[in-house]
């Protein structure tokens, strides 16, 4: 299955966990998706729904895709910015790069948080307490090549195509506004921050946040599922435990830390749902040897049909 991938990356983005996730959908009818954290929006982007809400707290990348729909940021001006910008990138890197950040900074343009989120290390949305970006240099100073503009530039186009033919809402709002107007057939799919992990101007989570999240799915009368981690070679996560009346499905994912292939990390995604999802295929050993059923935390699975 081809995946589509979003012009702004982030952290946690789900573009490797997309074809599992679409699969656990089943044969779901909903008239409107909801997606209260969409980050990159890279989940909702591939189910391709015709109608979504897609929110987030972080207005930034709200008012990016309010500016494709609106047609401020078109393909080709995106392109001729990337492009203009690139080459200052490529003349001065770092200084430019700065530059262009305090110039976000100030002004908070859409083109220049493109600009920056392409170029910063990792492709990491990360702000200050005072709701300034502050992700370093990628250190790339020829990032902007002709093939890497018209990746972004085509990624650009899907969506504006999108947005004339689908009812694609953005909305700026915390995920409590946003779960608390649902129909019954609406279809959510949550990936919020994972608790205690980092925590930054728009994106920190906690145990307030957690339970409220879990009040709001449990009384929910639609169909939703919540990504989440389960378990990794040290912990297993215990949020998941409140989780009792739902159903679980896991599945192996191995992330890297820094470059090296040596630093392969291996992590159990969960979804959770309140339907019945499709039968589990995991895969139960991971290269060590060790039994992933060994490290899951004590709890009863409901029994699937
Ligand atoms: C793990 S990311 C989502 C990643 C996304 N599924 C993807 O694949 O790109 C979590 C998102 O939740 C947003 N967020 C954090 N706290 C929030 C809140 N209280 N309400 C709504 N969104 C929130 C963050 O800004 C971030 O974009």
């Amino acid at each position: 299955m081809k995946i589509f991938v979003p012009p702004i990356k982030c952290q946690g983005i789900k573009t490797k966990l997309v074809s599992w996730i679409k699969d656990n959908l089943s044969d779901n009818k909903f008239d409107r998706w909801i997606e209260p954290f969409m980050g990159s929006g890279v989940v909702g982007f591939n189910v391709r729904p015709h109608k979504a809400i897609f929110a987030d707290t972080n207005i930034h990348l709200i008012n990016f895709y309010n500016a494709v729909k609106t047609g401020e940021i078109t393909p080709a001006i995106a392109r001729y910015f990337l492009e203009l910008e690139g080459m200052k990138l490529a003349k001065s890197g770092q200084k430019y790069f700065n530059e262009v950040r305090e110039r976000f900074n100030m002004d908070f343009k859409s083109l220049d948080f493109l600009f920056l989120n392409r170029s910063c290390f990792n492709g990491m949305i990360r702000f200050n307490r005072y709701g300034k970006f502050n992700v370093p240099f990628g250190h790339k100073p020829n990032r902007f090549s002709k093939a890497y503009i018209t990746k972004i530039v085509n990624q650009i186009d899907y969506i504006s195509q999108a947005v004339k033919i689908l009812d694609w809402q953005f909305v700026c709002r915390d995920f409590r506004e946003t779960l608390n107007e649902l129909n019954k057939n609406d279809f959510v799919y949550c990936d919020p921050p994972y608790l205690g992990r980092h925590v930054d101007y728009f994106d920190s989570w906690n145990e307030e946040d957690e339970k409220d999240l879990f009040n709001l799915l449990d009384n929910s009368n639609c169909k939703y599922i919540l990504s989440t981690w389960h378990s990794n070679q040290y912990r297993s996560n215990k949020e998941i435990d409140k989780y009792i009346r739902q159903n679980i499905q896991t599945k192996e994912h191995f992330y890297h830390v820094g470059a090296s292939e040596k630093n392969r990390n291996a992590m159990t995604e969960a979804l959770i749902s309140n339907y019945m999802l499709p039968k589990q295929k995991i895969d139960y050993t991971i290269p060590t040897g060790v039994q992933l059923q060994i490290m899951e935390p004590k709890r009863k699975y409901k029994l699937r049909k």
